[in-house]
């Protein structure tokens, strides 16, 4: 199916309303229009509408005539970031003597006096060392004081309370983050935010509102990630022929599952991956749902010897196991008493058949062989 628009599934695209954020742009608009601005730090997983608040709180600071809020995505190097800046806000800095003292300067240059000047920071985890971004935050903060009000606001999926592993001691009393969290979405929330964006692109009789709770239902179970919710309904519109029916959802979340456990499989530690992925085989092949730790241990040395990589330590494997079911791929229960006691794993008979062929697509012999033990 043709829709009349492609763009509202686009990451770059914003919607008209800001839907199940507010509370997070009013307390940034709070933060940053008080007298004394306070720093910020945005915290929530991925696809969970950082980013898109922050664009939004943007337009309102400049809509407002409270100042002028300068973006940057975070790059591998300092001097890429800074070159982003300089390019995108037309800083006009010589790239031979780019640097961020230069930056607050230009930015100075460009605002008035009374100005707020806002510098949102995006993805610092990015960075090839968090060295450089708390150098470069503390010379951003020390270069706008007295000239400007200045507020800084990072977004990450970093977490909030392990900020002081990144950040010097020092950088952070200065900067004083203030926690702005971005919970997940539950899934009539992600209806809502679906439902949204399909008004601009379908008439209403082009599409079954039933079909979008069985995408909610799933998206929330991988985290509310909405770009995922996007991705998929994508491939529902394409597959749809006149309108979009329940069907259309129900494959479209399968191949959207493929895709979504590839990447997961290649994110995780290799032998993590291996583990699960043998978990799901054992499963398979025995037509349960349910197998034992002991039964994948076994699978996993016997593996190791024949294409000759060396295995984790039994304990490393338990580990990776507890981390593994944290996670939700499967669960483990504690059976039998005493010395006949074994730890069952039961996997979602979907997610092992998932699991198994984006498994099979990986080189693990490759990828095992990688990696110390
Ligand atoms: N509340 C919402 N209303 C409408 N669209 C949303 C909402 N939250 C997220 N989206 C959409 O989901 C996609 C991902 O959102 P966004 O880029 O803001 O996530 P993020 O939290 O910055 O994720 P990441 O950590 O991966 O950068 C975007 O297309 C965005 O427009
Ligand atoms: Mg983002």
């Amino acid at each position: 199916m043709q829709p009349k628009l492609w763009s509202p599934l686009s990451d770059e695209y914003k919607p008209p309303t800001l839907l199940y954020r507010n509370v997070q742009l009013e307390k940034m608009l709070n933060y940053a229009t008080h007298p004394l601005p306070s720093n910020m730090f945005g915290q929530g997983d991925k696809g969970l509408g950082k980013t898109l608040t922050a664009r939004i709180f943007s337009d309102e600071v400049e809509a407002r005539g409270i100042g002028k809020c300068y973006y940057v995505k975070w790059q591998r190097k300092l001097t890429s970031t800074l070159k982003d800046l300089n390019d995108n806000y037309t800083l006009k800095i010589r790239g031979y003597t780019l640097s961020t003292a230069e930056i607050c300067h230009a930015i100075i240059n460009q605002t008035d006096k009374n100005d707020l000047c806002c510098l949102i920071i995006d993805e610092p985890q990015n960075a090839y060392s968090w060295k450089d971004v708390d150098r470069a935050i503390f010379d951003f903060y020390e270069h706008f004081l007295g000239q400007r009000k200045f507020c800084l606001i990072m977004l990450s999926q970093v977490r909030f309370l392990t900020l002081s592993q990144y950040f010097a001691p020092d950088t952070m009393s200065r900067l004083r983050l203030k926690p702005i969290l971005f919970p997940s979405y539950d899934a009539p929330e992600i209806v809502e935010i679906v439902k949204q964006r399909l008004q601009y692109m379908l008439e209403p009789n082009q599409y079954d509102e039933q079909a979008l709770p069985i995408l909610a239902k799933h998206v929330r179970r991988i985290g509310g990630d909405i770009r995922e919710a996007l991705d998929i309904l994508e491939i529902a519109v394409k597959e749809a022929n006149n309108k979009l029916i329940m069907e259309d959802m129900i494959s479209a979340i399968e191949q959207g599952k493929d895709r979504w456990w590839k990447t997961e499989l290649a994110s995780l530690p290799p032998h993590w991956a291996f583990l699960l992925y043998l978990s799901a085989l054992e499963t398979f092949e025995r037509n349960e749902t349910m197998t034992t730790q002991p039964r994948v241990m076994h699978q996993y040395n016997r593996t190791a010897k024949e294409k000759g990589f060396d295995p984790l330590g039994r304990r490393m494997v338990y580990y990776a196991f507890n981390k593994l079911a944290e996670k939700g791929y499967f669960s483990q229960e504690l059976k039998g008493k005493g010395r006949q006691r074994i730890t069952e794993l039961t996997l979602d008979e979907s997610d092992r058949n998932h699991i198994i062929r984006a498994g099979k697509e990986i080189e693990w012999e490759f990828a095992l062989s990688q990696v110390q033990t």
